[in-house]
């Protein structure tokens, strides 16, 4: 029937055409999918061979005979990268690109809010579609598999219904702009150290249920029309060349109707390429991964290659049909479309964008009395600006640039605020020091771009003198260190070696933690980090990177005008033996295999398993305001399986400043067939409530909060009996649990 209708659509459009002269595929008024037959019954086969591999580092041809557009690419997920050279990573060095830096994606996650993630896709995709991008290397959303991994900041933690919920907003956002959100690294790209061989061998149960469901959402919820292959192995196949998880999951189980992009120098075999699913070729040279050469792109897997087995007949023109369709998919979504809107670029929108979501992802992790205080004495922070004569920043992260580095999310920013500058800002007649305390890497050029050069040639002896000394007689001290965008700590390519801080941190937190008492800790990072001297701090936060608006956002979180919200996407362990992948020894691997042994247990769901007590645990976040919940109603006791649960809790600001709360439901399945976590995050949701304010949170559980992943029938199933509903401010802070049955 479908078959007849497409072809009596296209008699009729025929035949319009030749009352209209507009080629159906120019003709708005058609349907698209009648638009991608015309079009594609227009081109010739070297034209459809040229349109499925790359022309220049991140560009691919469109049909210049027909006036289809080129598709442009540009990463990353944290802002619009700078020009480069046709191929070359080089900067080009042009001057009308630099963008705004919005904040990390582990930032993003740590607000747990929704429409922030709205907010950062509608102004990052305008910053896309303003540079003519058409499609967005982004959002990357591997889950936290290991604190080491060096990629961990640009993706959303360790639970795989955070991550949803959080990357859904952002694809419809950054689409919302005639630009394509290209999700990635599609899967299992859990690790940096030998990401291009690594094997991955995991169960079904753990890829269903933790590893693929944000990509799942991402395409079904979010309508993604791209997906960007992962280097890793699955299977023995790699990812972007997957029959597994490019035909059988993608396309046969998704429906997913988008291209899908290799990573740069992911393919390395023609056939699997024609076969496995794989749309567009990328970063290839030549013969795999040796050098490019001048003719590099003709040499591609899918490119004179392809050309010969489609000529001589060995291969059916169907095979790059299908590919042409989605490439032309995504033309008529994107630079086809005339009516999509046209973007905006470094807007004052754009960086009171990022700041929002910066002071909303803000983590504080600790706030107490300084320890000689007398009792009762109310919390170190906020900063009180007003008493304060001296305030005293130490660390390298206080001023270094944090936008700069990482591999492919680096970005030429239009500013940075860094965290001592945004300190001096707000500081009125405060006097503000700064003492470097330590010193890290120095600051090469990464990515062709060069921070302000930061270079301190004294000894970590008289770094540290100098900071002591200078704590002093400081109302507070300011700690402000982490880790950073160079190899080896926050950065794609290569993974930490530890959990703990480098440069000798340590150290230079506990010296001064002798000098004073009022001292704050700020952590700039992407994962988390060992804290040996947790208990004689006094107060800590959780920074992230935060890009143009980072020193703004994080002054008005320590000077009370923002009531820090962000709460932990993924779990702080004490020792890195807290976490399955360390504890059964599995990471990294070993000759480029690797079991995921822990399975479904990754995060809380091991530190539970085994009841270790985290260091912070997931969603783990602090107010300077209270929050108390009153009792959970449920509608009943028990619901069969195709009715709801709805539970509905109080919650109220019990504080004297105006606050956000992020109210966790977490569900437990008290016996099931298969081994299951002890509870899983199902729900959240983000109220802001004034000073004394009470509001009834409402939450419907259906049964598909209660299923779990038969990996023998391949099919998600929820198993009557008893459950438990966990409400509460963390995984581990449960403030009301409700039993309840599945009939
Ligand atoms: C890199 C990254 C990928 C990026 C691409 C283009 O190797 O893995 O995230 O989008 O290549 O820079």
């Amino acid at each position: 029937m479908e078959k007849k209708l497409l072809i009596l659509s296209l008699f009729f459009s025929v035949l319009s055409f030749s009352q209209s002269k507009v080629p159906v595929y120019l003709d708005d008024s058609q349907p698209m999918e009648v638009r991608i037959e015309d079009a594609l019954s227009r081109m010739k086969l070297e034209e459809k061979v040229d349109m499925v591999h790359a022309q220049s580092k991140f560009s691919s041809r469109g049909v210049p005979r027909l006036g289809i557009p080129e598709n442009w690419m540009t990463d990353g997920p944290h802002g619009i990268r700078a020009e480069v050279l046709w191929d070359e990573w080089n900067q080009a060095g042009w001057t009308n690109d630099s963008c705004m830096a919005f904040p990390a994606l582990t930032c993003l996650a740590a607000t747990w809010n929704p429409e922030m993630a709205a907010l950062y896709g509608r102004s990052i995709g305008e910053e896309a579609r303003y540079r003519n991008k058409n499609v967005l290397l982004g959002p990357g959303i591997n889950i936290y598999r290991t604190p080491l991994n060096g990629r961990n900041f640009e993706y959303m933690g360790e639970d795989p219904y955070l991550a949803s919920r959080m990357v859904v907003p952002y694809v419809q956002g950054v689409q919302k702009n005639g630009v394509a959100a290209c999700v990635k690294h599609y899967a299992l790209n859990n690790q940096e150290v030998d990401r291009h061989t690594v094997n991955v061998t995991v169960d079904d149960r753990a890829l269903y249920e933790i590893y693929l469901p944000a990509f799942k959402a991402a395409v079904t919820e979010g309508k993604a029309w791209a997906i960007m292959g992962a280097y890793n192995r699955y299977k023995g196949q790699w990812a972007c060349q997957n029959e597994y998880l490019l035909n059988n999951i993608l396309r046969n189980e998704w429906n997913f109707d988008g291209v899908v992009i290799s990573d740069w120098g992911g393919v390395n075999n023609t056939k699997e390429a024609i076969y496995h699913g794989l749309d567009m070729e990328f970063g290839t040279w030549t013969d795999g991964l040796a050098e490019n050469k001048s003719d590099a792109y003709s040499q591609y897997y899918l490119a004179k290659p392809f050309l010969k087995l489609l000529k001589s007949g060995e291969v059916s023109e169907e095979e790059i049909n299908k590919k042409v369709r989605n490439i032309l998919r995504l033309a008529f979504r994107t630079t086809m479309n005339r009516n999509r809107p046209f973007g905006s670029f470094g807007t004052a929108e754009h960086g009171l964008a990022a700041r929002q979501i910066a002071e909303e992802g803000i983590v504080l992790l600790k706030n107490a009395a300084p320890s000689n205080s007398p009792k009762g004495e109310k919390p170190i922070l906020p900063l009180n600006m007003n008493t304060a004569k001296k305030i005293l920043v130490v660390g390298e992260n206080a001023i270094k640039s944090m936008t700069i580095g990482g591999g492919s999310s680096s970005l030429k920013a239009k500013y940075e605020i860094s965290p001592l500058e945004g300190i001096k800002r707000k500081a009125g007649n405060v006097k503000v020091e700064y003492a470097r305390g330590y010193v890290g890497e120095k600051n090469a050029k990464q990515d062709g771009l060069a921070a302000a050069d930061i270079t301190d040639n004294r000894s970590p002896e008289e770094l540290l003198t100098e900071a002591c000394s200078m704590a002093k007689d400081a109302d507070y001290v300011i700690f402000i260190g982490g880790l950073n965008k160079h190899d080896g700590q926050d950065c794609e390519g290569n993974d930490r070696k530890g959990l703990g801080l480098p440069y000798g941190q340590d150290r230079v937190i506990s010296e001064l933690a002798k000098v004073t008492k009022n001292l704050i800790v700020i952590i700039v990072s992407g994962n988390a980090v060992a804290m040996p001297w947790v208990n004689s701090v006094p107060a800590i936060v959780e920074t992230w990177y935060l890009g143009s608006e980072a020193g703004n956002a994080l002054a008005a979180v320590l000077t009370g005008e923002v009531n820090p919200s962000g709460k932990l996407p993924f779990s702080f362990p004490v020792k890195l033996t807290d976490i399955g992948a360390h504890a059964l020894g599995d990471y990294p691997g070993k000759d480029k295999e690797e079991t995921y042994r822990e399975s479904i247990f990754v995060g809380y769901r091991w530190i539970e398993k085994n009841k270790i007590k985290p260091l912070f645990p997931f969603g783990h976040g602090l107010s300077y305001t209270q929050f108390t919940y009153g009792k959970a109603v449920t509608s009943s006791k028990s619901i069969t399986k195709n009715e709801l649960l709805t539970i509905t809790i109080p919650i109220k600001n019990t504080g004297k400043l105006a606050g956000k709360e992020v109210v966790q439901l977490y569900v437990g399945d008290e016996k099931s067939s298969l081994p299951r976590p002890l509870k899983e995050l199902k729900h959240f949701i983000k109220i802001e409530l004034q000073p004394n304010e009470s509001k009834n949170v409402t939450f419907d559980i259906s049964v598909d909060d209660l299923k779990f992943f038969d990996d023998q029938k391949h099919e998600w199933i929820a198993e009557s009996g008893k459950f438990k509903i966990y409400i509460g401010s963390s995984s581990a802070d449960i403030r009301t649990v409700v039993d309840f049955e599945l009939k």
